[in-house]
């Protein structure tokens, strides 16, 4: 007997479309639109799960590759920019780099220069279109990112860039696959979780949290990307430590 298949199921496929064109950044494209307005909402519940201490340092990772970090980072940190917040955006993601694209800017000197000795602080630090917001493009994909993340120049250049920004915001690699994102979350004061919906694995989700709290992160919460309208509600509560936002990116705002 044939069934009929109602919903079109969301694929794990690794996506490398945003390697060559970067994500799309709705928050400056549509600054009125709903989904901007969810990312708004996103960057809000961030600054309040902080109550004790401001945040200056927060780190955008996931389970596995392609799931959305990049789009909810690079979003979070146009929509922080214009709260006039002097806001630094670092493509910490030095084997699948996207910030250079999205921002349309030079990638020679970056990340990977800085921690080489080839490029000074003042030349990694780039502005953008958007007001207040500063990005520093991962530089060319060096032969042992997990090595120079975790060397003490990388410890120094954020207390630096703390020191020069109101917010350091990290878009890293997926914590499964690389040590990358442990190395850096035990340097910011806190991490965020995307996972798509219907998309993510329960199995790796729960292992990239685990991999997260054995280097002592502060884990302040999960977004869900990708929910579709119908499944929105009732979600709230869902993962550990929070949820922020609602449901972010219908099919159609996809930039492709
Ligand atoms: N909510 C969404 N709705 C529609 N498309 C989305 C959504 N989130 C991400 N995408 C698309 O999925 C693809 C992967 O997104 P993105 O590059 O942000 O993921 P990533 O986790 O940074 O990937 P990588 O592991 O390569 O760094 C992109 O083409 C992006 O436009
Ligand atoms: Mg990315």
């Amino acid at each position: 007997m044939k069934t009929m298949q109602l919903f079109k199921k969301k694929t794990t496929k690794l996506d490398n479309y945003s390697l060559k064109h970067g994500v799309g950044l709705i928050t400056y494209d549509d600054p009125s639109s709903t989904i901007t307005e969810q990312f708004n909402t996103i960057r809000t519940n961030i600054q309040f799960s902080s109550v004790d201490k401001k945040l200056k340092s927060i780190l955008f990772t996931s389970s596995a590759s392609s799931e959305g970090k990049s789009t909810i980072s690079n979003n979070v940190g146009v929509s922080w920019a214009k709260q006039s917040e002097k806001v630094v955006l670092v493509d910490a993601d030095l084997r699948r780099p996207t910030i250079h694209k999205t921002f349309n800017v030079s990638n020679r000197a970056g990340l990977s220069s800085y921690l080489l000795g080839n490029a000074s602080f003042e030349d990694i630090i780039q502005p953008t279109m958007v007001h207040n917001l500063y990005v520093i493009t991962s530089g060319p994909v060096p032969p042992n990112p997990s090595e120079l993340l975790g060397s003490m120049r990388t410890q120094d250049l954020f207390t630096r860039l703390e020191d020069k920004f109101d917010l350091l915001i990290l878009d890293a690699p997926p914590a499964n696959s690389v040590t990358d994102s442990q190395i850096l979350a035990s340097k910011v004061d806190g991490v965020i979780l995307v996972i798509p919906q219907g998309i993510a694995e329960k199995a790796g989700v729960a292992h990239a949290k685990q991999a997260l709290e054995t280097v002592h992160a502060n884990i302040l919460g999960a977004i869900m990307n990708r929910v579709t309208k119908q499944k929105s509600s009732g979600y709230y509560g869902g993962y550990y430590g929070g949820y922020y936002g609602g449901y972010y990116g219908t099919e159609g705002k996809d930039k492709k």
